[in-house]
């Protein structure tokens, strides 16, 4: 049965937030519904590798957040749902695309509860199936014209720039703590923002609208990434369903370790964080020294920060359920790491 019939509850559990009104409740699900046809049709191909592999993923599940949130932002236009649709399916697309990417780089062995591509087949598998999701986004994106599609390239560029600064590192003389945020407002940040201005261009929104849905989807897309880098310290594989201490082990060192290192660190822990961990036993002890420092304290702190600046950004746009949805988007993602 679709859930577009569901109870108000089975709604709030598709779209993952506590939105209080129904008829918008009830057109995110639908938007969400129609963004899961599009992905299905685009994963299909004759050639049966590549259908099997570009399936896992879309199968497997994951939050569709960024659909969820372009939908949320088509909310403050007037026009052209269809368009809306498309983006949002578009902006999953190229996100899932980087996931397999990244898990070849990070090599992470699950994801979203299954297995990861590279580690069910092999990196190869990984990189291609990666990219033909990608070429599959930017077919769709074409069709919303040159606009959006020189928005979606420049978005990947960044994208790519974030996690190619990642695997660097800080420059010399670079102050750590920037260069980590200003990486994964690249990296996380810019496909959110694209997401959030998506949803208002295509629905023709006022362009200071746009402008605010895209810098509140840059805000939180870096509380969204610090958020899950909280949760990749605090929570176990299982309720993370992807596996834990990923960053320890590939030596990317995440807002909660850079604080934890700062001041007078456990010199134990400075040892362990030094370079990439493979013995799980290390891990665990990085993972417990972590736990007791004051670094995740610290780390919760720039979220919420993060989550007032995003917040404030929301007060350009018009009163409206839309906006008190995007508030909840900010108080979800400080407390899913609680
Ligand atoms: C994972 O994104 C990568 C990050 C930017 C942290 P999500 O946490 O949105 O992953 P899915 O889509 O729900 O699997
Ligand atoms: C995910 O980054 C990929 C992008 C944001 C492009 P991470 O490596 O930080 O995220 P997870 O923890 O694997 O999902
Ligand atoms: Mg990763
Ligand atoms: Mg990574």
């Amino acid at each position: 049965m679709s859930v577009r019939e569901g109870t108000i509850e089975e709604l709030r559990a598709a779209v993952g937030l506590q939105i209080a009104d129904e008829d918008l409740l009830r057109t995110l699900v639908s938007g969400l519904e129609d963004v899961e046809e599009i992905l299905h049709e685009v994963v299909r191909s004759d050639v049966e590798a590549i259908n099997e592999a570009a399936r896992h993923l879309v199968d497997a599940g994951g939050k569709r957040f960024r659909p969820m949130f372009t939908l949320l932002a088509g909310q403050f236009g007037t026009t052209d749902r269809d368009g809306v649709v498309t983006a949002a399916a578009a902006v999953e697309l190229v996100h899932l695309a980087t996931l397999y990417h990244d898990d070849v780089m990070d090599e992470a062995t699950m994801r979203r509860g299954a297995p990861s591509v590279n580690a069910r087949w092999n990196n190869t598998v990984a990189i291609l199936t990666g990219d033909y999701l990608f070429a599959h986004a930017s077919r769709l994106v074409a069709d919303l014209g040159t606009d959006a599609a020189r928005i979606i390239a420049e978005t990947f560029g960044e994208l790519v720039t974030g996690q190619m600064r990642e695997t660097v590192g800080p420059g010399e003389g670079e102050d750590p703590v920037d260069h980590y945020l200003s990486v994964i407002g690249q990296k996380t940040g810019s496909l959110i923002a694209t997401a959030g201005r998506f949803g208002g261009m295509l629905s023709d929104a006022h362009p200071e609208h746009i402008d605010a849905l895209r810098r509140f989807g840059d805000l939180v897309g870096t509380a969204f990434q610090i958020s899950d880098d909280i949760i990749d310290i605090a929570s176990s594989s299982g309720e993370l369903g992807k596996s834990q201490g990923t960053d320890l082990r590939e030596g990317v060192r995440t807002l909660p370790m850079h604080y934890a290192l700062s001041g007078t660190p456990d010199p134990r822990l400075v040892r362990l964080l030094d370079g990439p961990l493979t013995d799980d036993a290390l891990v665990d002890e990085a993972l417990a020294l972590l736990r007791a420092s004051g670094g995740l304290e610290r780390a919760h702190a720039t979220l919420n920060d993060y989550a007032r600046r995003a917040r404030e950004e929301l007060t350009a746009l018009p009163s409206s359920p839309a906006r008190e949805a995007c508030e909840s988007v900010a108080d979800y993602l400080v407390a899913r790491t609680r």
